[in-house]
């Protein structure tokens, strides 16, 4: 398989290119904007070294948007377009009775794809509740299936609760459970191609994100391990794997199925093969702040529109606005490239 080729410099928005017309959130480089993700929590219950700090200062609980807050915003975000949600955090399944915010959000008649993001060691509790409420599908998080290295790269030991969790996924019946992947060089890349195998012994999709600048410690693109890197490696010694056939555009990963017809394969591959072109999110943290892209420098405070009462005016325009002012995509292969302040816990995966 050939390498994939790295796309180049980025170019700067232009206000004056907004199409102000549409009552959908189209950015001036005419991206549509379908797909929200809501942090529902900055905590978590692991420290993955790619993601946060191990001594970390959460919100208190009281600054969380409440869920009726979340469904009040959320009902704004479809009058303007948005249809797809998912939930994140930190991780979501500790706050307490996310099931009741997901029953909210199912009733939203506007919404077509409920999501959730977790790392699992919650789920085997959760996962009929969830499914009974409403949620359509689940992304679980597995670096590792060595317990040690799972202790050394998310520093709690909890390797078997996440594979309980993924096992009480599989059985609740969602529309689609997939896991997913960071790899890093020296450190798990040995293991892409077990992973790949678990994953299609189970019948699931696995997606490999590379690595991203967007944790507590310090990143070196040398230890991201690409995605051709991780494709040849499961073309020869898993299964050959083939272009998908059905995929979706605006999704961030490639999909490759496997020629045999048993199974898929994702690549995300947010540093060699940026997806910014084609993204269709937006997203807006556990307190309630508006972010336009996981790299965003800036953000729109939106507490004071919901709280103590909705603003159903100012929270719609202030949609627009944040998509008006998104760039073309985040910065890793310039010299330009700036780390937000907020690790990957506090924004929501
Ligand atoms: N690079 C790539 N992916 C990351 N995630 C968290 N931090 C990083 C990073 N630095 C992933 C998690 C989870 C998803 C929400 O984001 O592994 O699967
Ligand atoms: Fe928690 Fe997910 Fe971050 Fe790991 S990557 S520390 S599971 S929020």
């Amino acid at each position: 398989m050939k390498p994939l080729p790295i796309q180049e410099s980025l170019v700067k928005n232009d206000p004056a290119k907004v199409e102000t017309s549409s009552g959908n959130l189209v950015d001036t480089f005419g991206r549509v904007h379908n797909n929200l993700r809501i942090s529902v929590t900055d905590r978590c219950n692991l420290r993955c070294v790619y993601c946060m700090p191990e001594d970390v200062q959460f919100l208190n609980s009281k600054e969380l948007l409440s869920f009726e807050e979340i469904s009040a915003f959320v009902k704004i975000a479809v009058t303007k377009g948005i249809n797809k949600v998912r939930l994140t955090g930190g991780e979501p399944l500790l706050r307490r009775d996310l099931s009741t915010l997901v029953g909210f959000l199912s009733q939203i008649k506007e919404i077509k794809d409920l999501s959730l993001t977790t790392n699992g060691m919650l789920l085997k509790s959760q996962a009929v509740a969830l499914k009974q409420a409403g949620l359509n599908r689940i992304t679980i998080s597995l670096d590792t299936l060595v317990p040690e290295r799972f202790l050394d790269l998310c520093k709690r030991d909890g390797l078997s609760q996440t594979l309980e969790g993924i096992e009480a996924g599989i059985m609740a019946g969602f529309q689609s459970i997939k896991l997913n992947t960071v790899s890093i060089k020296g450190t798990n890349d040995d293991e892409v191609v077990s992973l790949a195998k678990f994953a299609r012994e189970k019948q699931i999709e696995i997606r490999f994100i590379e690595y991203m600048p967007i944790g507590a410690n310090p990143w070196e693109k040398a230890k991201v391990m690409l995605a051709h890197e991780i494709l040849d490696k499961i073309d020869k010694e898993v299964g050959a794997l083939v272009p998908a056939t059905n995929y979706d555009p605006n999704a961030p990963a490639m999909e490759f199925d496997y020629a045999d017809g048993k199974g898929k394969v994702g690549i995300i591959a947010s540093v060699s093969k940026p997806f910014c072109q084609s993204c269709n999110r937006i997203r807006i943290t556990a307190e309630g702040k508006l972010r336009n892209c996981l790299f965003a420098l800036e953000e729109i405070d939106l507490k004071p529109f919901l709280r103590p009462e909705i603003n159903e005016h100012e929270i719609s325009r202030l949609l627009e606005t944040n998509v008006v002012s998104k760039w073309a995509g985040h910065q890793f292969n310039s010299k330009e490239f700036i780390k937000p302040l907020r690790t990957m816990h506090a924004i929501g995966g």
